[in-house]
């Protein structure tokens, strides 16, 4: 484990010198992982253990640090169990050590092992060293003996087996041998004796990268102390206790393929061939028998490994870029010739290096294949991508999730159909409505009206609206629920009960889940169960299960007459799931990188013609191929390293969130939003109210993220800045980029969001941290200086960020000409948005009018989507009637970029004599006269 990058509780202490001194013995509740308690654990030992060093014999302070010292180990020699270095071995030699008085050399090694923890050195040792001999690594580590090493790749083989000591020695000397010193990969072995212990050593070790599960391994482990629990809860809910050994290890393939699907999984049995069930088959890579050979097993894992390393298209593009090449096509840039040849912009080519114009080509030869029709590197890159974020297809997309979205839209839905999406989706949803010609039924968001920021979908008001198109007869118009799925402040939903309920109103529902900030979810076992991809595969496969249709008849059975079900009808349902992610924003990829990922299971009969078509559509001929290559370079990635980078970026924003609220002079100015400000009650069925806290720990964000209906992501952090008098986009531009240069994208009225991902380093938080720390002490000092009149200035600009909200408004209705039917919720938004490019049908009216005009009963109806900076979505769109609150909302906005609005001409909107005219064309004509519904009561 990269325990460097390991964001420990201590090392945000350096912010305050004083708290090193005092450091407490770590304690429970402050870690948020077993990582942070390991390296708190050893840095425990390594003070005591040098304070011991420099104690006298006989003194207090000498027992003092004795016991300390006894402490720790007994704690290293707990968890280090779990990893193969330091690893037992070497807590062993440290406990003899510390037997035999040798006080000066156990701190002398325990330094030693910290620095190579830290230092990440220990994978490039792993390659020198013998099995057990870590302790003697120090001498041999001289930069010279390390060359060569440092490009291979290290991973941890966990064997599952209980050993005698001997037989584990015999049996790690003979993989040492195996291994072949000119591997690109290099691995130790970690040897746990029962089931449970190999579920903790996967929830704990970062390294593992394959699993040899040895016969039927026992079930209870013999090391499970107060010191662990609370980190492995999830292990401790299973008990097979009652099982035969025999059973065992086929169960552990099983959960290991649940918890850590990326892993290779290998079985060594003695049952014959013939009594092997399929899911045992299924479950693991590879199954041996016990007399095969250790070097079959050995080329397997080795070849696991190098099949997940894999990156086609990435090393396509190198081998093309090493090749001689004439270029006689239509790209000057292609081999750096008109970069490197010029006499102007040679500072150009050096910025970005050779490199990058030996792999810019226009040609799909040399095994680079064409995105628009992939047969070769390319095809095989995205298949590789859906093995990884468990998709059935995966395609690469290179102008964001803007375009993803537009490709599945297109793809779906036809002129006429019905697409039930949140108002505040990204406006890519918005635009490829118009282009699709399919009538949006949008949906309101709860509001939350102090932070100035809307919420998420209630699955009650996404029920609500299907009811009521059934109630009219048009639930088979309705084709697709588009949700955002996390919102860009950080709400979950529960993607599970959203999809059941309804797909028991609308069986064959097809589900569009933007997921532009939610890649890196698939990674991580709590977020994956609330991703599109993850679900749609669980419910496949339980709706065809027997055990479900069962259930279902009975369900149906005693359901009352006329009430609307919540389960599925297994006969009828069909799972039709796509998401569209923005690899670039949470996971490593070059800009406008994004895929879209498939889990339908009518993709092959019902979409691929038209799914290609809107493909071709969207897609430029001309597609960058260094964004393909990142897509895939970031696939490898995530296959090795997502699990650890993912949990590292929740541990620092989690740490993140604990220090800024904890701070004394920070929350005087700042606050971090915790659940329960950002999710109601009503949506929060467990009652938490918030992930940390110092009694119990960090274990309870589990439990909401299993039951409730709303979670937060932890790595999207609220702050707000209200209490400091400033709002939100004074505070990004002002204080973080100006006098930081710490860049954040969202704002709202009073908070700033800050994130963290897979790319947060330790030191960029504390760098944060500091910058907050010297913000806080600058607002101090400048209230410090003001007169009482400037001071009541100061006071009244925070009370109006922190308590007087404009209200959210929600979004209003279409006019009656542009409702697909009257009455029925639903718009032609296509239609008003080309009917806004005839001049004389639309007039603009100044913002400050409006007011005036609603009150004399005129119809306001938008001619166009108006989006303002933040929020980033549309209060207007076109067609969309323009009510009192908007207009309120938009007059107390403060943002100063709003798309689709020019304050010197004002909204535009349709002439009254346009909607007029409208509403009259004859029968036979597009549109019906119709009679005229109250206003508000159209949906
Ligand atoms: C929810 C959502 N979807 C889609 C997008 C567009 O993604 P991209 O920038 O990859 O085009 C964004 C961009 O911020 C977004 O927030």
């Amino acid at each position: 484990m990269n325990i460097l990058n390991l964001f420990s509780s201590h090392s945000l202490d350096v912010l305050t010198k004083k708290k090193i001194m005092n450091k407490k013995k770590p304690t429970l509740s402050q870690h948020i992982n077993i990582g942070q308690l390991r390296i708190d654990t050893w840095d425990l030992l390594k003070a005591q253990a040098s304070l011991l060093s420099n104690s006298e014999t006989g003194s207090v302070k000498r027992k003092k640090c004795q016991a300390s010292v006894e402490d720790a180990l007994k704690k290293l020699n707990n968890l280090e169990r779990y990893f193969a270095f330091p690893g037992l071995s070497s807590i062993r030699l440290l406990k003899e050590t510390f037997k035999q008085g040798e006080y000066v050399a156990l701190s002398h090694k325990t330094n030693e092992f910290i620095k190579l923890l830290v230092s990440d050195s220990y994978r490039q040792f792993a390659a020198l060293e013998p099995e057990n001999t870590w302790m003697k690594t120090t001498k041999k580590s001289s930069p010279k003996k390390m060359e060569g090493f440092a490009k291979k790749n290290y991973f941890e083989v966990l064997f599952v087996e209980d050993l005698s000591d001997v037989a584990e020695l015999e049996m790690r000397r003979k993989f040492q041998e195996i291994q072949d010193k000119e591997d690109q990969f290099i691995y130790k072995l970690l040897v746990v004796p029962s089931f449970q212990d190999a579920l903790i050593a996967m929830l704990f070790n970062h390294n593992i990268q394959s699993v040899v599960v040895r016969y039927g391994p026992t079930f209870n482990s013999q090391h499970i102390t107060p010191l662990i629990q609370p980190f492995i809860e999830n292990v401790l809910k299973i008990d097979l206790s009652e099982q035969m050994e025999s059973a065992l290890g086929p169960l552990l393939g099983k959960f290991i393929r649940q918890f850590r699907p990326l892993l290779n999984i290998y079985y060594i049995t003695d049952t014959s061939l013939t009594h092997l069930k399929d899911s045992t088959l299924n479950n693991f890579d590879r199954i041996f028998y016990r007399k095969e050979d250790l070097q079959e097993l050995h080329l397997s894992i080795i070849n696991g490994i190098q099949e997940r390393y894999n990156t086609p298209f990435f090393s396509a593009l190198v081998d093309y870029s090493k090749k001689p090449m004439g270029v006689f096509h239509a790209m000057p840039v292609s081999r750096g010739n008109s970069i490197f040849k010029s006499n102007w912009i040679k500072d150009f080519g050096k910025f970005y290096g050779r490199n990058l114009f030996l792999a810019e080509t226009s040609s799909t030869t040399g095994g680079l294949d064409s995105l628009l029709q992939p047969t070769g590197a390319l095809k095989t890159a995205q298949e590789l991508a859906a093995k990884t974020y468990g998709a059935e297809h995966t395609f690469f997309v290179t102008n964001g999730t803007s375009t993803a979205n537009k490709i599945v839209q297109q793809a779906i839905v036809e002129p006429g159909d019905v697409v039930l999406i949140d108002r505040d989706c990204h406006k890519s949803h918005h635009y490829g409505l118009v282009l699709a010609g399919a009538f949006p039924v949008y949906l309101d968001s709860y509001p939350i009206e102090e932070y100035s920021m809307y919420g998420a979908v209630p699955l009650k008001v996404i029920k609500e609206k299907l009811l009521l198109l059934k109630e009219a007869g048009k639930l088979d118009k309705v084709k697709m629920l588009l949700l955002t799925n996390c919102t860009f402040d950080g709400l979950v939903y529960n993607v599970e009960r959203v999809m059941e309920e309804v797909l028991a109103i609308k069986p064959d529902m097809v589900f569009l889940w933007d997921e532009a900030w939610f890649a890196f979810a698939g990674f991580t076992y709590n977020y994956k169960q609330r991703t599109g991809m993850f679900v749609a595969n669980k419910l496949y496969n339980k709706y065809r299960k027997e055990a479900y249709k069962k259930k279902y008849q009975q369900y149906i059975n005693a359901l009352p007459a006329g009430e609307t079900p919540s389960m599925p009808d297994p006969e009828k349902v069909k799972i039709r799931v796509y998401s569209t992610q923005s690899t670039h924003k949470t996971l490593s990829s070059f800009r406008q990188g994004s895929m879209i990922h498939i889990w339908d299971e009518d993709f092959q009969r019902k979409t691929t013609d038209a799914f290609h078509e809107a493909y071709m559509t969207h897609t430029s001929t001309s597609p960058n191929y260094q964004i393909l290559a990142s897509l895939d370079a970031g696939r490898r990635q995530v296959q090795f390293e997502g699990f650890e980078l993912v949990e590292k970026s929740i541990e620092m924003a989690m740490v993140l969130r604990a220090k800024i609220n904890d701070h004394p002079l920070l929350n005087k100015y700042f606050e971090v939003l915790t659940v329960k400000d950002l999710i109601p009650d009503e949506y929060r069925t467990t009652g938490i109210v918030e992930y940390y806290n110092p009694k119990e720990g960090w274990t309870r964000m589990e439990e909401a993220w299993s039951k409730d209906e709303f979670v937060i992501d932890p790595t999207k952090i609220t702050l707000t800045v209200g209490k400091a008098g400033i709002d939100g986009d004074t505070f990004k531009n002002e204080y973080l980029m100006d006098q930081f240069n710490i860049q954040v994208n969202k704002t709202s009225r009073n908070t700033v969001l800050l994130m963290t991902n897979i790319g947060t380093t330790r030191s960029s938080v504390a760098y944060l941290m500091n910058a907050l720390l010297r913000i806080a002490r600058q607002l101090d000092e400048e209230f410090r200086s003001l007169n009482n009149t400037e001071k009541e200035i100061v006071k009244k600009r925070a009370d109006s960020l922190t308590k007087e909200f404009p209200p959210l408004p929600n979004f209003s209705y279409f006019h009656q000409y542009f409702q697909s039917t009257p009455g029925i919720p639903g718009g032609n938004i296509r239609e008003a948005y080309f009917m806004s490019y005839h001049e004389s049908k639309c007039e603009y009216l100044p913002l400050t009018n409006c007011l005036k005009t609603l009150e004399e009963k005129r119809d306001l109806v938008s001619a166009t989507f108006v989006i303002p900076y933040p929020p980033g979505f549309p209060v207007l769109v076109p067609g969309q009637v323009i009510s009192k609150e908007i207009i309120q909302f938009m007059l107390a906005l403060d943002v100063t970029e709003i798309h689709g609005y020019r304050p010197e001409l004002g909204l535009k909107i349709f002439t009254e004599n346009t909607l007029n005219k409208q509403s009259t064309i004859p029968e036979n004509g597009a549109k019906k006269k119709v009679a005229l519904k109250p206003r508000g009561e159209e949906e």
